[in-house]
């Protein structure tokens, strides 16, 4: 198999539909040669659907990242389908939640903010370290975060959270390092996904990128973000570490 992820084995979190920016970040990672292992969260058996519709089958693992057993087996369950010389070369962080409370900035609880924390910056963290028993020979784990720079319409303690996985990010990058493990985030412009469809507002939030987008955006295709994060699992960014790359046709460096 050809591809600039042949030979590589991939696990992919966070594919719900085919909106998914998951869902086409495996698709692309078959397509270029990779071996793809799925987690589903809660509806298993629709994952299990979607999962189908991939160019080649793929298995999938439950995983809620807030469910510490769950993280404790992932490495075990991950042996059990790929055998004794199980391994991973790279991780597909696509896991964010936020109760509707965390959409209003003034009202959110603290039990709603740490809510969000916990499932979309925390599991980060969590999610990497119950794959480093598989990851001896180094990868690359790739994140999605959407640019937590600036105080966007609705998004609120959403955007307080993606912050927060900005920063877990650069700190996961410095403690892996040393073991060659590179760890990114691709900064997606808005998708109407399912996560999108839970945010209040976002078309008022997505409404930027129909007056600022140098390229244009089409916010029913998350290709252009499966494809970005692809490329950080590739070995095409061998030494970049820590990085956030935009993949938001230009709206991050647009002044007005
Ligand atoms: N859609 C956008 O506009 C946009 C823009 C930039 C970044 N992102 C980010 O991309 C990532 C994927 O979102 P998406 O837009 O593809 O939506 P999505 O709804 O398809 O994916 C979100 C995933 O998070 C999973 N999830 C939620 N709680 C979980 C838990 N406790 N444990 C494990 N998994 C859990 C869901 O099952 C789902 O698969 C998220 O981090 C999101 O913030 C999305």
């Amino acid at each position: 198999m050809s591809g600039i992820l042949a030979g590589k084995r991939i696990l992919v979190t966070g594919v719900l539909t085919e909106s998914s920016i998951a869902f086409q970040a495996a698709k692309v990672a078959q397509e270029e040669g990779a071996e793809v292992i799925l987690t589903g969260f809660g509806r298993l058996t629709l994952v299990e659907r979607i999962a189908k519709r991939l160019p080649k089958p793929a298995p999938v693992i439950e995983l809620d990242v807030t469910n510490q057993e769950h993280l404790d087996g992932l490495a075990d369950k991950i042996r059990e389908l790929q055998g004794d010389d199980a391994g991973l070369d790279g991780v597909v962080h696509s896991i964010a939640f936020g109760p509707q409370g965390a959409f209003n900035f003034l009202e959110g609880t603290w039990e709603d903010v740490s809510t969000a924390v916990h499932v979309s910056a925390y599991s980060l963290k969590s999610l990497t370290t119950a794959c480093l028993p598989l990851m001896e020979r180094g990868g690359s784990v790739v994140g999605l975060t959407f640019d937590a720079q600036f105080a966007w319409p609705k998004y609120d303690w959403m955007g307080v959270a993606k912050a927060a996985l900005e920063s877990t990010n650069r700190y996961l990058a410095r403690d892996l390092g040393p073991r060659n493990i590179r760890c990114n985030l691709i900064s997606a412009g808005p998708i109407k996904s399912m996560a999108a469809k839970s945010i209040p507002g976002f078309e008022s939030l997505a409404d930027v990128w129909n007056h600022r987008a140098p390229l244009a955006w089409d916010m029913a295709d998350p290709e252009p973000a499966g494809r970005g994060i692809v490329g950080l699992l590739s070995d095409f960014f061998p030494k970049t570490t820590g990085e956030i790359v935009h993949v938001d046709s230009g709206v991050h460096m647009i002044g007005t």
